[in-house]
């Protein structure tokens, strides 16, 4: 044990031409670098990402601390019916060669041939839904969506509107909401009356889905000018057969047994300090944990969700974090968003349907929803997915619900849950016999305290100078003597690719980059050790 300790402390330092041997602190210090100590917290795909790059470039003192009980974070498959489904992320957004959770997942071989033809690289669905939906109505009647047609292709243009704002552009308070309400109001002046009510109702459901991609209560609460930032990957949205956790199994692999700790969830980071280890080695920051341990280290990358930052901030850091982080943290958005899974003995939908959007008719986006969230929430659920493959997997919808309906449904027992759906699809389906499903399992990521919530988007009141300012390191000081003892990954941290798996990957692996550049004398040593 003791020999083991030795050599551990031993051979990271032999990395170092100029450390010799054990060295006072004080002589370290005036020495140069030692072998970095680093840590990582959390264990999804930003944090595991971080860990394997520094890992391969030489960074053997890695420790990755995750508060739960699994790696993956927002990734997450479970077994449900007769397969695998997704409990957070589900497709890769733009699967081409930009996009670097494609480019792994074609080098580990995760993805269907389909996924892999150059044609689906090529095809671009800027992050909606690409099949023709079919639309049930709460008055039990089905409607061709070429009812819908026009609609559907002048909500798109006004869309596309919403990117094509620039900076300054906008008032400070304009939304993406407000901007499509006012696209509404002006072009329901040439409807055909009897038409007025039904493409209200369609249009409040498109609004929903707009809801669940952003993850927000409202679209009224994600700012027009930066919407553009939001960069989208061509390529036809897939799914990992294998599950997407197949994806962070393989990018954890190489990592040595150990690195990762489960079941360590961090209470505080104690940085711009001095503390010692039992070899006296002095390390600027030490991570405090829930159960009492600490661990000492150079450098230490924080990946938490936004939401568990929104919760946590203030006692999280100490010193506290500057204002302008706080800032930061405060203004950005991190909302709700939902799956409720069901499996049905036989689907009441028609073979080749990929997709189920409901329409409440006498719901508008021009006026207040109703508040009463027991009575109501089911109203928000923007649509269902039938998930593939049917022979594997069984009769299986995923339905999607943002916001404070999404969050009240987390409140809610699975039976009540079901016999909310199942009221709901009678209603649509004009069926009053419709069978029940005969399971269900939903996510409930707003509860979840070591998330708080789905994913972020550009509030009103923010910008991206904002997600700027949260991956920012500290200390800011650029003449810090110590500099990047605490450095910020995660989905929320990535300008233009927020709220996704590549976003979240792409975070991870700039800030493993940032430490591998203050590093040079490691990067020799690599490069020779290849030779
Ligand atoms: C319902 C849903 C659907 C989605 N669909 C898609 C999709 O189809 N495509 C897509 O690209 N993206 C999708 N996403 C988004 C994607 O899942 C996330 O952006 C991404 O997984 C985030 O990775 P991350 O590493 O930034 O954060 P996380 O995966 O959340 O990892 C952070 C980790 O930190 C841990 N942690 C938190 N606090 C502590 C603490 N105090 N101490 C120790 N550990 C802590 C957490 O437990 C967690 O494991 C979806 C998300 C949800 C919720
Ligand atoms: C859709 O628009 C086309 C051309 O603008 C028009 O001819 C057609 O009548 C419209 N259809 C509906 C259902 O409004
Ligand atoms: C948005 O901007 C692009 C590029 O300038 C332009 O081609 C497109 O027509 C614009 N779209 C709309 C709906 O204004
Ligand atoms: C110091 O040693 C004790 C006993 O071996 C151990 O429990 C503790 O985790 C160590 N502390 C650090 C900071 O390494
Ligand atoms: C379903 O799709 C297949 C293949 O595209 C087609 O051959 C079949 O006729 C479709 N079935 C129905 C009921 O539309």
């Amino acid at each position: 044990m003791g020999m083991l300790l030795l050599l551990l402390v031993l051979l990271p330092l032999a990395a170092f031409p100029h450390t010799r041997g054990r060295l006072d602190s004080e002589q370290q210090e005036a020495m140069g670098p030692r072998a970095p100590v680093i840590l990582i917290i959390g264990a999804g795909i930003s944090g595991l990402g971080a860990a394997e790059k520094l890992h391969k470039h030489g960074f053997h003192n890695i420790k990755v601390l995750e508060a739960t009980a699994r790696t993956g974070g927002r990734i997450r498959t479970q077994s449900f019916a007769k397969g695998l489904v997704e409990i957070g992320a589900q497709w890769i957004h733009g699967p081409s060669p930009g996009n670097p959770v494609f480019r792994l997942a074609s080098q580990f071989a995760l993805l269907s041939p389909d996924a892999l033809l150059e044609e689906n690289q090529k095809i671009n669905v800027g992050g909606h839904p690409s099949d023709i939906p079919v639309i049930y109505s709460s008055s039990g009647k089905k409607i061709n969506p070429e009812v819908f047609a026009n609609i559907t292709e002048l909500y798109n243009t006004w869309l596309e509107e919403t990117r094509n704002f620039t900076d300054g552009e906008c008032e400070p308070g304009a939304s993406v909401g407000s901007f499509l309400r006012q696209k509404i109001v002006e072009n329901s002046k040439g409807w055909d009356k009897e038409l007025v009510e039904i493409n209200l109702a369609f249009l409040t459901g498109l609004l929903n889905i707009e809801c669940c991609i952003s993850g927000t209560h409202s679209m009224d609460d994600v700012a027009l000018c930066p919407f553009r930032e939001y960069t989208m990957f061509p390529g036809l949205d897939c799914t990992f057969p294998k599950g997407y956790e197949s994806l962070v199994n393989h990018i954890k692999a190489p990592l040595p047994d150990g690195t990762v700790i489960l079941n360590k969830p961090v209470k505080n980071i104690h940085w711009n300090g001095a503390f010692r280890d039992n070899n006296s080695d002095v390390y600027p920051v030490k991570v405090q944990c829930e159960d009492g341990d600490s661990f000492v280290a150079d450098h230490v990358i924080v990946t938490v969700p936004l939401g568990f930052l929104k919760k946590r901030y203030l006692d999280f850091f100490n010193p506290p974090l500057p204002q302008i982080k706080i800032q930061a943290i405060k203004n950005l958005g991190f909302g709700t968003n939902n799956k409720i899974l069901l499996e049905f003995e036989k689907p009441f939908w028609d073979p080749n349907t990929t997709y189920i959007q409901t329409v409440w008719e006498g719901d508008s986006p021009l006026t207040e929803p109703n508040k009463d969230l027991k009575q109501n929430w089911v109203r928000k659920l923007s649509g269902c997915v039938v998930l593939e493959p049917p022979g594997q997997l069984g009769h299986v919808l995923c339905c999607f619900i943002a916001g404070k309906e999404s969050e009240f449904m987390e409140t809610l027992t699975d039976e009540e849950i079901l016999s909310s759906m199942t009221d709901l699809f009678r209603k649509m389906t004009g069926n009053p016999e419709l069978p029940p499903p005969i399971s269900i399992l939903r996510s409930q990521w707003h509860s979840q305290p070591y998330t708080g919530g789905s994913y972020s988007y550009v509030a009103v009141g923010s910008s991206g100078i904002d997600v700027n300012n949260l991956a920012e390191p500290l200390p800011t000081d650029k003449e810090a003597l110590k500099p990047m003892q605490v450095l910020f990954a995660g989905e929320a941290t990535e300008r233009n690719y927020y709220s996704t798996t590549h976003g979240a990957l792409m975070t991870g692996w700039r800030e493993a980059q940032r430490l591998i550049d203050r590093y040079p004398e490691l990067r020799a040593t690599v490069s020779k050790a290849k030779l």
